[in-house]
């Protein structure tokens, strides 16, 4: 990688990042958990993917809501992640926070790669030229069956290009994620997202006391 395009990798933050299908339930339990990290004093950057800068809040836009390719939709996608890592995240994890992120690289292999059955070469290609080696301390992977998620999603809320899928665009999505998480296991904690959300609230407690954070 050449000097411009390299990311500087000094960090003395924590990456959090938080994935599944749609209608996993990740909200409440971030709010919860960016509520726990502030209380111990903690800087928590909460943001999201697509978005998080005004620029990726552009091509967020255009991202959910404008017919394109798959290889257009991986390029949108990945542009918007290296605005988003170059202007917010890794300035704070330079500095000692605690980055919060809806979402990030392994929804692209998720949606992209498992949903729309596109070309994971070219993917980890993108992967290796926007982020480097760099990537999240711990992901937190919301895991249940499509027909669950499905159920939960507001029904009065307008889909968008993605939410629209059938259910078998989620049974993708879903095995493309636990593929993720078998190549790279330590990074990743599998919630089990078809339970109670004071289950999944215990289990989230659990993961982050194990790694002394509460
Ligand atoms: P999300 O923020 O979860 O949507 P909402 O605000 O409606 O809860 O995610 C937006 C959608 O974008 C979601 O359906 C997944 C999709 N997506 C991809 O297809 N690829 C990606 O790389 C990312 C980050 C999201």
């Amino acid at each position: 990688m050449s000097q411009s395009s390299a990311l500087p990798q000094s960090q003395s933050g924590v990456f959090i990042t938080f994935e599944g299908i749609d209608g996993a339930g990740k909200t409440t339990h971030m709010d919860t958990l960016e509520r726990l990290l502030k209380n111990q004093g903690r800087e928590v950057v909460r943001t999201r993917e697509p978005g998080g800068t005004p620029l990726a809040e552009k091509l967020r836009n255009l991202f959910l809501h404008d017919a394109m390719d798959p290889l257009t939709e991986s390029l949108l996608v990945f542009a918007a992640r290296r605005d988003h890592l170059m202007q917010v995240i890794l300035p704070a994890l330079a500095r000692g926070a605690w980055v919060m992120c809806d979402r990030f690289t392994d929804a692209s292999f998720a949606y992209q790669g498992g949903g729309r059955g596109f070309d994971l070469n070219v993917l980890r290609t993108l992967e290796g030229w926007v982020q480097d080696q760099k990537q999240p301390d711990l992901t937190f992977l919301f895991d249940l069956p499509p027909a669950v998620a499905a159920s939960r999603l507001a029904a009065a809320r307008q889909p968008d290009r993605f939410e629209s899928q059938d259910m078998a665009f989620f049974e993708r999505v879903r095995q493309a994620y636990l593929d993720r998480q078998a190549q790279q296991p330590e990074r990743f904690a599998v919630i089990h997202a078809d339970a109670s959300s004071e289950a999944v609230g215990e289990q989230i407690h659990q993961i982050i006391q194990a790694k002394g954070w509460a």
